[in-house]
């Protein structure tokens, strides 16, 4: 059966810097459906050529070295463009048109990517509708929704209904490119696939869980988008949200989409929402110097570029271990990690002149960029006594893997377009995640929010999470990885 993947906004940067080289990288692989047609509708005026020319271009610089022009050449005749406003219904007539002659009359699986602003998602979905292209008569249809996915709890269930009026949630594919990375699905397999950890995993030897998501960046030029966004809806809502329910959820029993996001929704459905007193003692927010300068955004502006939350998942496996949850533009270096911090033994035997501290048996889930696992142990310093010494056991994807680790679209492309939405978001997932952040961003804005600490850029964010660590007795494992 033929496959038809076709981008709305396809002028966009998502398209040239993700979905087209992840595509390619597919097609290298000989890993894209037999007969997949890859066709692009945006407002600009292009002919075929010239837009499989400028998708080269961007292809062959995001690709480097795996850029090959020969496979591209075989690879771009099936490249086609269409010109059409994605808010004009008589442009949505003219592409179903074309996309029948193009498969000929005959059954074909259709991906509709909305890579538009997001403000049109709802549009383009109902026209999809008016114009009967998201009924099944002749293969599958599907749509894939880029994130954001609403700006909150309200605005997500009104497009959740729009889109419902054409698609069934089993045709909606909401996508967070988090779920894509290796290091991610990893977690699934370290949690499910081995017998070692399951038991420890627990309220039982886990002190707390910390999920970070340090970018070394600063916002640039996306002043504009981020000003009214922030970092709780560009990074929490979604990203570290996704994190933690991995992190979190009990075993599905089968891998398969409904089962695997069940058990996530539960995470979320356990989370102790923060009232009154807990958004100033369990949130703090963060500014790095400089942002204010930047592009678009307002002098006095008092969006967050960094935070911390302090979640509580209530029930039996988890109740009273602390999940820290940080993320933050302009800080030391570009870390994502997962820092599971086991408890103290509950007696120790040895005299030790760095004396044992909480800090000592952690396992550290090295999410990117030095994708790998660390378990830190205690082991006796040879020829000194019974004096301990701290040490690592460490896998490195790298050392294991000569390939380079596949960009997180390249998986989630490939689903979209065989039909597995395990590693996509369903509609109650992305409204409860809402629910947990729209209550903070609301304190945040009461006089319930705590301070806006101004941090330098090139450190851990603020230097009041680190004291307010300390005084929970605990430190923030802050440490650049080392890519070899
Ligand atoms: C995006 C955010 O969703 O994720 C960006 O909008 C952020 O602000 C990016 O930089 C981080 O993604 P990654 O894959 O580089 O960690």
């Amino acid at each position: 059966m033929a496959h038809t993947f076709v981008i709305f906004g396809a002028s966009g940067d998502l398209t040239s810097r993700k979905l087209i080289p992840a595509l390619f990288r597919l097609h290298q692989k000989g890993r894209l459906p037999e007969q997949t047609r890859i066709v692009g509708l945006a407002r600009r005026a292009y002919d075929n050529d010239a837009w499989r020319d400028l998708l080269a271009r961007s292809a062959a610089e995001f690709l480097g070295d795996k850029f090959n022009a020969d496979q591209w050449r075989e690879f771009a005749q099936n490249i086609l463009y269409q010109q059409g406003d994605i808010t004009v219904s008589a442009d949505f007539a003219a592409l179903k048109i074309f996309l029948e002659e193009l498969e000929g009359g005959r059954s074909a699986t259709r991906v509709y990517y909305l890579s538009t602003a997001p403000s049109l998602y709802g549009a383009a979905a109902a026209s999809l509708g008016e114009h009967g292209m998201a009924e099944e008569s002749s293969g599958a249809r599907r749509v894939v929704i880029e994130k954001p996915f609403g700006v909150d709890l309200a605005t997500a269930k009104t497009l959740n209904a729009v889109v419902h009026q054409v698609f069934e949630e089993r045709q909606i594919y909401r996508i967070d490119h988090y779920l894509g990375k290796e290091t991610v699905q990893n977690l699934l397999v370290l949690r499910f696939a081995n017998s070692i950890f399951e038991p420890l995993w627990n309220r039982n030897y886990i002190d707390h869980v910390q999920i970070t998501v340090a970018e070394e960046v600063t916002v640039g030029s996306r002043g504009g988008y981020y000003d009214s966004s922030g970092v709780l809806r560009d990074m929490f809502q979604n990203h570290l949200l996704q994190l933690m329910m991995i992190t979190a959820m009990e075993a599905p029993a089968r891998f398969e989409a409904d089962l695997v996001r069940d058990e996530k929704v539960k995470v979320l459905r356990s989370i102790k929402p923060l009232t009154g007193a807990d958004f100033a003692c369990d949130t703090l927010r963060g500014q790095y110097r400089g942002y204010r300068d930047e592009e678009n955004v307002p002098p006095d502006s008092q969006t967050a570029t960094f935070a911390v939350l302090k979640l509580a998942i209530d029930n039996w496996r988890w109740t009273g271990v602390p999940f820290y949850l940080r993320s933050g533009k302009a800080m030391s270096c570009r870390s994502t990690q997962i820092v599971i911090q086991f408890r103290e033994p509950p007696h120790m035997l040895f005299e030790n002149k760095h004396p044992m501290s909480k800090v000592d048996n952690r396992l550290v889930i090295q999410i990117q960029p030095a994708e790998g696992i660390q378990l830190h142990f205690q082991t006796k310093a040879p020829d000194a006594g019974m004096q301990l010494r701290l040490t690592e056991l460490d896998f490195r994807f790298q050392r294991e893997f000569s390939g380079l680790m596949p960009d997180a679209y390249q998986r989630l492309l490939l689903d979209a377009l065989i039909g597995d939405a395990s590693l996509f978001a369903r509609s109650d997932e992305v409204e409860l995640a809402w629910g947990v952040i729209d209550p903070i961003i609301a304190a945040w804005q009461s006089p319930a929010a705590p301070p806006l600490e101004i941090y330098e850029p090139r450190l851990w964010g603020p230097p009041g999470a680190v004291r307010w660590m300390e005084k929970q007795h605990r430190e923030w494992f802050d440490s650049c990885p080392i890519l070899h």
